[in-house]
């Protein structure tokens, strides 16, 4: 705390030594696991921008404030993933935690540790949870039936049952829900269902489940959700599930499964989402392990430190029900709160590869700056749940606007005139200390916006204020006053009060632009500014040379990272060498006579695995296959390879897809690649013998 006292004219600071460390906080904070089978997205980073723009906020105003999150590492998916890559899931996990850690260091997410699910820490810790459960009561077994693979001998996952609609009879839907008309229902219901895993039909089987008897803690939930931890929509869907009902919760997954074995009983496996918020806290343990802090203090029932998760609201039920539930029945504390954000859409729509708007955070880091990002996101953030968009105009509109055109315009306006006449030296007083602490006065509002997680209002403020200082400087015009030599003090005053309306505003924006802040920080003397710094203006010292410390975007970069990770099309392709020649029913063909490398280059050409293969009713020329090709979902490809092959005996075999082809919307269905296959036609048509050693997600090279 400080107590602020005018002298003549000059803000001076008297600050009351004991009373911040007093009021120091201590704090916790996770954003949500990222699952270790895919690449960061602009929509986690969301996520984790907004959690460190947090974060950052509470080490400045000089709390502590320790931020930590890992991978999220167990599950089918990633065990089926590693299968069909051929290697282990532990390799698996390794390659993409270190694509995981690269993308966050780019985008300067504050992490003190970045660990992993699948690690001593979380296992001793899940166990350690468990036991207390079921001591405590906590933990009942009972049989259910399940879908099985008889084929691939493994219990199946909603999602890897595919069928027919029992409702609405669409084809190819999973095994939870249809994405037609909305019914749900459990895989056994569907028609026609077939295992995603190996094509075969599923059947039903008995197995032993560990249930997590959530209903015992619905009166410590109610209280818990109405005790400031929730916002408000947050409180009022679960309000819904209260009225609708706690059901136990299944925790146990039968093997084969990549997870951690159930002490005590061979065979069963914690389920994923059991031990992966668990990771937070194993994340924590590590940190803990490495720097001799104290981990009890932290997670003991009624401690007085504060723990906060940052999730999006797909995964709500876990952290506001099951999450608080497990801890406090297992004799932990509690969460502070759980901060809600929506969802990401580029350009006004969810992201979608075959629209070229699913980005990753790779292909953004590799083509343009990070940091004018964290400034987009934190203009858009609310503290609710509301979806927000990265239209890519806007954005560079937005950018170049505000931290080019207006806040380093205030340095760079101002500091070639104290480098000319002053040596870089700072006049020694304001000439305007009024409007200076009209600047610092907006700390305490300013202050509390970050602290709600209000960011886009406390943007729109520091941005007014960077209009009125910019208005300042045009007013008061240093160019002019430079051309007459009596003026000279007037420029040195002038400049002295922009740089230190410049001065408020970085620390303002210090959460939000960390990189930018440090080279202004430089160019200000050197000195890492806290919060209450700005109480005392920076006068009669020298600055250092001005660097440029930031340059415009250009739309052509923003045009580029949509190109990344979007499908092909090669026939509008101007590079490819081509004849229009004229066919025998009056229609125009294109006859390509050359295709450069980099054109053959942009074809995903992969080695996919044939899980199932059938006729189209209607079509006698076609089968319709649904094929693994490496990544985290199946596909379906509608191939003329009717006249050489029975459906059955294509299943389990191997062919080269291209996997990057524009998915085509067929009367049958959309088709999602195209399979390669050679031969005269007729009964020879020849796809990839079955024991060439190739594996699904080979890419052809
Ligand atoms: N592994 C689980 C979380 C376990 S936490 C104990 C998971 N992983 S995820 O990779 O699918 O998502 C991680 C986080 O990113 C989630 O909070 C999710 O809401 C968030 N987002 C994923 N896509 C998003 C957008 N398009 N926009 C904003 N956030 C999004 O769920
Ligand atoms: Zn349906």
């Amino acid at each position: 705390m400080a107590v602020k006292t005018r002298i003549r004219g000059i803000i001076a600071v008297r600050s009351i030594g004991f009373s911040l460390s007093m009021s120091k906080r201590r704090i916790l904070v996770t954003s949500a696991l990222p699952y270790a089978n895919g690449p960061l997205h602009l929509g986690h980073m969301v996520e984790t921008v907004q959690t460190d723009i947090w974060v950052r906020y509470q080490q400045l105003r000089g709390n502590e404030c320790i931020y930590v999150c890992a991978d999220d590492t167990h599950g089918t998916p990633i065990m089926l993933r590693a299968q069909s890559e051929g290697i282990t899931p532990e390799e698996l996990i390794a390659r993409v935690a270190a694509e995981h850690k690269a993308d966050l260091d780019a985008f300067d997410i504050g992490l003190a540790n970045f660990y992993s699910t699948h690690s001593d820490e979380n296992r001793e810790l899940t166990y350690r949870l468990y036991d207390a459960l079921d001591r405590a009561g906590h933990i009942e077994r009972r049989s259910v039936r399940q879908a099985y693979d008889e084929k691939a001998q493994m219990f199946l996952p909603d999602r890897y049952v595919k069928g027919t609609c029992p409702r609405c009879s669409s084809p190819d839907q999973y095994g939870d829900a249809c994405e037609v008309c909305g019914a749900t229902y459990s895989p056994s219901e569907l028609k026609n269902a077939i295992s995603v895993v190996s094509g075969t039909t599923p059947v039903e089987r008995e197995s032993e489940h560990f249930f997590f008897k959530l209903g015992a803690f619905e009166t410590m939930l109610r209280e818990w959700t109405r005790s400031g931890t929730l916002q408000t929509a947050v409180a009022n869907k679960l309000d819904e599930w209260f009225a609708a009902g706690l059901k136990d919760w299944d925790i146990s997954r039968d093997a084969p499964y990549f997870g951690f074995e159930i002490p005590n009983a061979p065979g069963k496996y914690f389920y994923v989402w059991l031990d992966a918020p668990v990771g937070y806290m194993a994340s924590f343990l590590n940190l803990c392990r490495t720097k001799g802090w104290g981990f009890e203090t932290w997670w003991k029932a009624g401690s007085e430190t504060e723990l906060y998760h940052f999730i999006g609201k797909d995964i709500l039920y876990f952290h506001s029900l099951f999450w608080p539930a497990v801890l406090h029945g297992a004799g932990f504390r509690t969460p502070t709160a759980v901060h809600v954000h929506g969802f990401l859409t580029v350009n006004g729509e969810k992201m979608s590869k075959s629209r070229g708007t699913f980005i990753t955070a790779k292909a953004w880091r590799e083509h343009l700056p990070t940091e004018p990002l964290r400034y987009f996101y934190a203009s858009r953030l609310g503290s609710g749940l509301d979806d927000l968009d990265l239209d890519l105009n806007e954005f560079v509109a937005k950018v170049n606007s505000d931290i080019v055109g207006k806040l380093v315009n205030i340095a760079s306006r101002c500091a070639g005139f104290l480098a000319r006449g002053f040596e870089n030296r700072l006049a020694i007083k304001l000439p305007d200390p009024a409007l200076y602490e009209e600047f610092t006065d907006q700390a305490q509002s300013i202050g509390e916006l970050y602290e709600n997680r209000d960011f886009a209002a406390a943007m729109r403020e520091i941005m007014s204020l960077t209009d009125k200082a910019n208005l300042y400087i045009d007013q008061n015009k240093p160019w002019l006053l430079a051309k007459d030599p009596d003026k000279a003090t007037d420029v040195h005053l002038v400049c002295t009060q922009a740089i230190n309306l410049f001065r408020v505003l970085i620390v303002y924006l210090k959460p939000v632009l960390p990189r930018l802040v440090a080279q202004a920080e430089q160019f200000l003397g050197g000195q890492a500014l806290d919060w209450d710094d700005i109480q005392r203006p920076l006068l009669a010292v020298k600055i250092n040379a001005y660097e440029p410390l930031a340059t415009r975007i250009d739309t052509a970069s923003v045009a580029r990272v949509l190109e990344v990770d979007k499908p092909v099309e090669i026939a509008v392709s101007t590079d490819i060498k081509s004849t229009n020649v004229k066919k025998p029913d009056g229609d125009t063909a294109t006859l390509i006579d050359e295709v450069s490398i980099e054109d053959f280059a942009k074809l995903d050409l992969r080695i996919a695995k044939i899980i199932h293969a059938e006729q189209v009713e209607g079509a006698d020329k076609l089968l319709k296959l649904l094929v693994d090709v490496g990544d985290d979902k199946t596909r379906t490809i509608f191939a003329g390879i009717r006249s050489a092959y029975e459906p059955t005996a294509l299943i389990g075999r191997l062919t080269l897809v291209f996997a990057n082809l524009k998915p085509r919307k067929m009367r049958f269905g959309v088709s999602e690649g195209m399979v390669l296959a050679a031969g005269p036609g007729g009964k020879d048509i020849f796809i990839l013998s079955p024991d060439t050693g190739a594996q699904p997600g080979m890419k052809v090279k």
